[in-house]
């Protein structure tokens, strides 16, 4: 099973970023976690024809991945902009990659609330796209300082068994939803 993940952060220490690092080592055997970099996707405008080729490629990888894991952040209680301008995009490519799609959503930020008001925007979005977002568990993973250490390592024991018990719940949604 290939899982494909996309952080919402650009930032190189993101925290984000950083769960997603996470994900990829407590992965069950078989089952790969690649990541897609957002940073090369231009902000959105219908008249700029023919698609981007960093908008392409990650339609591709979008329709080769069996899951996608997204790691939002929280910017003024939604999802960055970044996230949403390339879900815009992924929305309008001709072959709906996200139509069908099994996702799972989580989150890391700062604050007491772990991204609760980012994922609860960003849910909404996936389902417009068609995406089929695993219900729970849900992930909020909040007041990040002190769960990452300083080379963004996480190593709050609890939050990795929450992220590998997240990344279970998908693969058992994935196979049964595909
Ligand atoms: C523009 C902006 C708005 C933010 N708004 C929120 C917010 O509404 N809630 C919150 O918990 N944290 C907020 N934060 C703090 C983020 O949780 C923090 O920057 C976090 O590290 C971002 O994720 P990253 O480390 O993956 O980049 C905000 C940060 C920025 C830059």
């Amino acid at each position: 099973m290939k899982i494909l993940g996309i952080s919402g952060s650009l930032r190189k220490s993101s925290y984000n970023t950083a769960a997603l690092r996470a994900a990829q080592e407590l992965l069950p055997q078989g089952v790969t976690l690649e990541t897609f970099d957002l940073s090369p996707i231009p902000l959105y405008n219908e008249d700029i024809q023919p698609f981007p080729d960093s908008v392409q490629r990650l339609g591709e990888r979008i329709a080769q991945s069996d899951a996608l894991l997204i790691a939002t952040p929280e910017y003024n209680h939604s999802i960055p902009g970044v996230l949403k301008n390339a879900l815009d995009w992924v929305s309008r490519l001709p072959n709906q990659p996200g139509e069908g799609k099994p996702a799972a959503l989580f989150g890391v930020s700062v604050g007491r609330f772990g991204t609760l008001r980012a994922q609860l925007h960003l849910r909404e979005v996936c389902v417009a796209l068609g995406m089929l977002v695993l219900p729970k568990p849900e992930l909020y993973i909040s007041q990040a300082e002190g769960k990452f250490d300083a080379q963004g390592r996480l190593v709050d024991a609890s939050t990795r068994e929450r992220v590998r018990a997240l990344l279970e719940a998908l693969i058992a949604w994935t196979q049964r939803v595909s």
